[in-house]
């Protein structure tokens, strides 16, 4: 599991929480790579991917347990990691005001990761929430072992960005 050294690496980075090692303070999960793998086979971003490429992901991504109200990213804050809903409710507050919600399957934080820039939106958790956190390092590790992923999140920034114009959606 990554998340420890990861976290050692960082220690002192601008936000990044001793416990979890991740910019979102919560409980990081142990788990067995073979059990991680069996929750990435429930989660609908990884239908289609084989057991080969599943196994690579369980080794890229830690699992973090927080609780309702928790804010998992700061609009204008630098961000350092990919965010995986598991279970939960996210609600993400846009800079224009709008606001959507994301739930289980649907991922948020890809936007810092792919040009470094800040976080576009403040992300908070609903509910209570178990996410597959992804560091940035293991971001571009994660498209290389999975180009189906790749397509999906392409997609889905796209979409975003769209939306953040106020340009058409498909
Ligand atoms: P990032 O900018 O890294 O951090 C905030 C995140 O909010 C952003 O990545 C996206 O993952 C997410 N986000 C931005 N715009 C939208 C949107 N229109 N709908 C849902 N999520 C969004």
């Amino acid at each position: 599991m990554g998340r420890r050294p990861r976290g050692q690496e960082r220690a002192g980075a601008a936000g990044i929480n001793p416990q979890s090692g991740c910019e979102v303070s919560g409980v990081p999960l142990w788990r067995s790579r073979s059990a991680k793998v069996d929750l990435l086979r429930k989660v609908p971003l990884f239908d289609g991917l084989s057991q080969r490429q599943l196994e690579q992901i369980a080794g890229l991504a830690d699992e973090l347990e927080v609780p309702a109200g928790r804010r998992l990213a700061a609009a204008g804050e630098t961000g350092h990691e990919l965010f995986i809903i598991v279970e939960g409710q996210a609600q993400v507050r846009l800079r224009t005001g709008r606001t959507a919600r994301l739930g289980p399957g649907e991922f948020f934080g890809e936007m810092s990761l792919v040009d470094g820039g800040p976080r576009s939106a403040t992300v908070e958790a609903r509910t209570p929430m178990r996410l597959l956190v992804v560091g940035h390092r293991e971001f571009w590790s994660l498209l290389t072992a999975a180009p189906p992923l790749c397509g999906k999140i392409m997609r889905t920034l796209s979409r975003r960005l769209r939306e953040a114009e106020g340009a058409p959606t498909a």
